[in-house]
C-alpha cells in the first residue's frame, strides 16, 4: 500500500482545487468498482452495486490545506490567504506548490518579537523578478499545497496531506479487497472538507445513504507534553465517540467496536475535544442519517510531516472491509 500512499499524499490539492487529485483516485480506483461519477461540486463518487442491501456512504476527503495568492507585488513577491487550518509558526521556511508545478518559498518580513509572527507578515518567494515573470508563472487566485515528498520511516510513514489521502487510500484499499457484499457501496471523495465539509454535505444529500462512515485522521496524545488523549500512534484504528461536529451514531459506533472485536483488529476509543469530519454534516442531512468514523491516529496535523503507522492503516482498512461485508445490524 506504501506506493499508493506516496502516489496519493504527492499530489496537489488544495480546497477547491482538487482536479489533479482527482484524476489519481479516479485512475486508482475504477478497476474495483461498477461506476465512477463527479458531481456538481466536483465529489468523486466510485459505486460498488448491490444485490439488495443497504445504501452506505463512505466518505475521505481528497482536499488538503493550502494557501491561495490575493496580490502580487512590484517585486514578484505574492502575497496569500490561508485555505483552512494553515498556521503561520508551521509555514516559515516551508515550500509550497502549485498545481502548475511551481514551487514557491515561504518569506518572511524583518519580525523582532516572535508573538509578532502572523499571517500577514509572510509571502511567497517563486523566484520571480519582477510582477510580470511572477505574473507568467501564478496568477492571483492559484492555490499552492505543502511540497514535500514521502518519507518511509520503516512502519511509519511521513508526508504533507496524510490528512485525508491517508483515507482516500484507506477507502481504494477497501474497494480493492472488497469481494463479499450485498450492500450499495458509494466510495465518496469529497472536496473542501478544509474550509467546511462542504462536499460531504451536498454528496450526502444526493445519495441518501442507510448509513455514513467517514475515515480521517484524528490527534494523538503520544508525544512529549501533547493534548491529554488517549489515542497513541501503533494502537489500531480509532472509533470516534466524540468530536466538535459530531457525537457517533450510538448503534453505529456499537458495531464498530463489535466488529473490530470478533476480527481480532487492533482498535481503540476517540474522543477528540477539537475538530470535526464529513461525518458531521452526513450526520445531519435530510431527517438524519445513522453516521460513524474510522480514524487513523495521526502526529503534527496540517503540519508538512503528518506521520502514521501502517499498522493503523492496516487494520482500517480490514476494519472498513470487515464491516461492509457484515449485515450492517446498528
Ligand atoms: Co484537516
Ligand atoms: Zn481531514
Amino acid at each position: 500500500m506504501k506506493e499508493l500512499i506516496k502516489k496519493l499524499v504527492e499530489t496537489h490539492g488544495p480546497s477547491g482545487s482538487e482536479e489533479s487529485i482527482q484524476a489519481v483516485i479516479r485512475q486508482e480506483i475504477k478497476g474495483f468498482v461498477d461506476e465512477v461519477r463527479v458531481d456538481a461540486l466536483g465529489n468523486l463518487i466510485a459505486i460498488k452495486k448491490g444485490r439488495g442491501g443497504k445504501k452506505v456512504m463512505l466518505a475521505a476527503h481528497m482536499d488538503e490545506i493550502g494557501l491561495m495568492v490575493t496580490h502580487i507585488d512590484d517585486k514578484g513577491f505574492l502575497r496569500f490567504a490561508q485555505i483552512g487550518g494553515v498556521s503561520p509558526f508551521i509555514l516559515l521556511g516551508q515550500r509550497v506548490v502549485f498545481a502548475n508545478g511551481i514551487v514557491g518559498v515561504i518569506g518572511s518580513e524583518k519580525i523582532d518579537d516572535i508573538k509578532d509572527l502572523r499571517m500577514e507578515k509572510l509571502f511567497i518567494d517563486i523566484g520571480a523578478i519582477d510582477r510580470p515573470s511572477a505574473e507568467a508563472k501564478v496568477k492571483v487566485g492559484d492555490s499552492a499545497g505543502y511540497w514535500r515528498p514521502l518519507d518511509d520511516l520503516g512502519n511509519r510513514l511521513v508526508a504533507k496531506s496524510m490528512d485525508d489521502r491517508i483515507g482516500c487510500g484507506t477507502l481504494i484499499e477497501a474497494a480493492r479487497r472488497l469481494k463479499n457484499t450485498d450492500h450499495e457501496v458509494y466510495f465518496v471523495f469529497t472536496v473542501q472538507e478544509e474550509v467546511g465539509t462542504r462536499g460531504a454535505r451536498t454528496a450526502a444529500f444526493g445519495l441518501s445513504p442507510d448509513l455514513g462512515i467517514a475515515v480521517d485522521v484524528t490527534r494523538t496524545g503520544d508525544t512529549p507534553k501533547s493534548i491529554t488523549m488517549e489515542v497513541a500512534l501503533g494502537k489500531g484504528a480509532a472509533i470516534k465517540v466524540k468530536d466538535s461536529g459530531i457525537i457517533g451514531h450510538p448503534g453505529v459506533k456499537k458495531m464498530l467496536v463489535e466488529t473490530a472485536r470478533q476480527a481480532g483488529i487492533p482498535y481503540q476509543m476517540e474522543v477528540l475535544e477539537q475538530g470535526g469530519t464529513d461525518a458531521g454534516p452526513i450526520q445531519l442531512t435530510r431527517e438524519g442519517i445513522p453516521a460513524g468514523v474510522i480514524s487513523i491516529p495521526t502526529r503534527y496535523i496540517h503540519s508538512p510531516s503528518e506521520m502514521v503507522d501502517l499498522g493503523d492503516v492496516e487494520a482500517a482498512v480490514n476494519l472498513l472491509v470487515k464491516v461492509l461485508e457484515s449485515e450492517l445490524a446498528f
